[in-house]
C-alpha cells in the first residue's frame, strides 16, 4: 500500500507546474520582448554586446548559483530579470545595424509559435508523440515542395536540425543508393575506383565535412574553380568529371550551391543538371540560403533549374525568417527518403503498425531520435500573416542590398569585389590616397571589421577572396533603411586604424 504522501505531489511541486505560475511569465516574456524589441528599434544600444566571455560566463554562473534561494522574491519578477539578461547580452539581431551573417531578425510571431512546441515538448520524429506538430511538418513539405515545382504525392521531405545535417543527409542517400551495401559492409572501392563527390571551391565547407563523416574522405572531394561570377564554372566541372575515372575516381553526387556562402552566388543548376543527367551522377542542391527565393515571384528565377535536382537542402532559418533550427531536406523521388538510413527499432518504429501511421513517423528518415517541432514556426506565419507577407521580406532585402551596392559603388572610397546576386555583398574601403597594395587593403579591412565589432553599434562580418580579406554584409534585416546603410559607410570611413 502507497501512502497519500507519496501518491499526492507536493505542493511544493504543484507549484511549478501551475497554470498560473506559466500565466505569470508568459506575461512578464511578453514585457521584456516588448522592451528588448524597443531598444533594438531604437538604436540607442549596442548591437552586439562586449565580446567578453568569461564575464558572460561568471554572470550565468552566478545565476545559477543564486537559483531558488530569494524565496521572498516573486518568481515572475527574477524570471524578468533573467529574461532581461539574456536578451541584454545577446547579439541583437533586430537592430537595424546588424547586417553580418545568414541569420535573420526572426518574425516575432514565429518565435512564439515555436515555444508552444517546446512549452508541451512534442517530440515530431513519432507522429503518436507530436500528432499535430508532424501534421504541420507534412503540411509546410508539402506547400514548399510545391513552391519547387514538383507535383503533390510525386516528392518527400524532412524537416531536420540545420543545412549541415540535411546536406550530409541527402549525401548519405546518394551514397547508399549508388554503393547499395555501404551501409553494412562500409565503403570500398568500386572496380578499383574510389567514391567522390564534385562540388564549387566556394561552397559550403559542410559538404568537406559531409565527405569525411560519410567515408568518402575530403581527398575524394572535387572542387572545381569558380567563375568571374563566382559560379561554378561548368566547363571545368565537366573536364574533371571526364578526367575522374582515370584518377581512380568514381564521382556518383556533384553538389551545386544556391547560393554559396562567401558572396551568395548562384551556380547554374539547369546546367548542373544537364551534367549528372550525361553522367547519371545524383544532383544534389544546397539550397540552404537560397532556396527561399521560390517564395517571391521576382526572385525566383535565381533558381532556376533547382526542380532537376535529385535532393535539396532549405533552411527556413535564413531568409524565411524563423528560429533556427529550421531545415527541410527534399527529395524528388519520394521513395529516396527511406535510403538514406536503415534502422531496426520496432519499440519505436513499426512499418506493420497496424494504426497506418508509420508513413507519418520521420524518425526513419532523420538522424534525430528525439525532434523538435521545427515546423510550428514557419506554419505559424504563414497561417497568421500569409506567403506573401514572407516573400514581401525577401523582397525587401534583395532591394537594401541593391542600394547598398549603388552606395559602395558610387562612393570614391569604397570599391565592390563583386555584382550582388542576392543580399550578400563583399566590398572594401580604399581610403583615398592610401597607396596600400593588395596585403595592406586585407590588412585594413581586418582591422575595421574588428573595430566595427568591438565598438558594437554595427555587425558585419568578412571573408575571403582568391585571398585578401574582403568586408561582408548580408543585409536581412526588413527594418533596414538607406540611412543605416549609409550610416555603416561613414562609420567605417571613421574607424582608426
Ligand atoms: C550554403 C550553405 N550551406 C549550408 C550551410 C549550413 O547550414 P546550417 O548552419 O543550417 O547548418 C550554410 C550556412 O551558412 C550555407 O550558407
Amino acid at each position: 500500500m502507497y501512502s497519500t504522501g507519496f501518491m499526492n505531489c507536493s505542493p511544493d511541486i504543484k507549484k511549478y507546474f501551475s497554470p498560473e505560475e506559466s500565466q505569470r511569465l508568459a506575461t512578464e516574456l511578453g514585457r521584456c520582448l516588448a522592451n528588448y524589441y524597443t531598444e533594438c528599434q531604437a538604436k540607442s544600444g549596442r548591437t552586439v554586446p562586449p565580446l567578453t566571455p568569461n564575464a558572460y560566463i561568471q554572470m550565468a554562473d552566478e545565476a545559477m548559483s543564486l537559483g531558488g534561494q530569494d524565496s521572498a522574491k516573486p518568481s515572475a519578477l527574477r524570471f524578468a530579470e533573467l529574461a532581461t539578461m539574456a536578451l541584454t547580452y545577446g547579439h541583437h539581431l533586430h537592430d537595424p545595424r546588424y547586417m553580418g551573417h545568414q541569420v535573420p531578425p526572426v518574425v516575432p510571431a514565429s518565435a512564439l509559435f515555436d515555444v508552444l512546441g517546446r512549452a508541451a515538448n512534442q517530440g515530431a520524429a513519432v507522429f503518436e508523440m507530436a500528432p499535430f506538430g508532424t501534421a504541420v511538418e507534412k503540411a509546410v513539405v508539402n506547400a514548399l515542395g510545391e513552391l519547387i515545382g514538383w507535383a503533390p504525392g510525386t516528392f518527400a521531405g524532412i524537416g531536420t536540425h540545420g543545412g549541415t545535417l540535411a546536406n550530409v543527409t541527402a549525401l548519405l542517400a546518394a551514397r547508399n543508393i549508388r554503393y547499395g551495401n555501404s551501409w553494412t559492409d562500409g565503403v570500398a572501392a568500386k572496380g578499383g575506383l574510389k567514391p567522390a563527390i564534385m562540388t564549387s571551391s566556394d561552397s559550403h565547407y559542410c559538404i568537406a565535412r559531409a565527405c569525411g563523416i560519410l567515408g568518402i574522405g575530403t581527398a575524394q572531394l572535387i572542387k572545381v574553380p569558380i567563375d568571374k561570377e563566382h559560379r561554378m564554372d561548368l566547363a571545368q566541372a565537366r573536364e574533371l568529371l571526364r578526367t575522374s575515372r582515370d584518377q581512380g575516381l568514381d564521382v556518383f553526387a556533384i553538389v551545386g550551391s544556391a547560393c554559396t556562402t562567401p558572396t551568395g552566388s548562384f551556380d547554374d543548376l539547369a546546367g548542373i543538371a544537364r551534367i549528372a543527367q550525361e553522367h547519371k551522377i545524383w544532383f544534389h542542391v544546397d539550397g540552404a540560403h537560397g532556396a527561399s527565393f521560390l517564395f517571391s515571384e521576382k526572385h525566383r528565377h535565381l533558381v532556376a533549374g533547382i526542380e532537376h535536382a535529385d535532393s535539396i537542402t532549405w533552411d527556413a532559418h535564413k531568409m524565411l525568417f524563423v528560429p533556427a533550427l529550421c531545415t527541410y531536406l527534399f527529395y524528388k523521388n519520394a521513395r529516396h527518403s527511406w535510403e538514406a538510413f536503415a534502422q531496426d527499432a520496432p519499440y519505436l518504429f513499426d512499418p506493420n503498425d497496424p494504426t497506418g501511421l508509420a508513413e507519418f513517423d520521420g524518425g526513419l528518415r532523420t538522424f534525430e531520435c528525439t525532434k523538435g517541432t521545427l515546423s510550428l514556426g514557419l506554419w505559424g506565419i504563414w497561417s497568421l500573416y500569409g506567403k506573401e507577407f514572407i516573400a514581401s521580406l525577401i523582397d525587401r532585402a534583395m532591394a537594401s542590398t541593391k542600394k547598398m551596392f549603388e552606395l559602395v559603388q558610387n562612393a570614391p572610397d569604397f570599391e565592390v569585389a563583386h555584382v550582388p546576386q542576392c543580399n550578400i555583398l563583399c566590398f572594401r574601403h580604399v581610403p583615398a590616397n592610401s597607396n596600400l597594395d593588395s596585403q595592406g587593403l586585407s590588412n585594413l579591412q581586418q582591422k575595421i571589421r574588428t573595430q566595427i565589432v568591438n565598438d558594437g553599434n554595427w555587425y558585419i562580418t568578412g571573408t575571403r577572396l582568391d585571398g585578401s580579406y574582403w568586408l561582408r554584409v548580408t543585409v536581412i534585416n526588413p527594418l533596414t533603411t538607406e540611412e543605416h546603410l549609409a550610416g555603416l559607410l561613414d562609420a567605417i570611413r571613421q574607424t582608426k586604424n
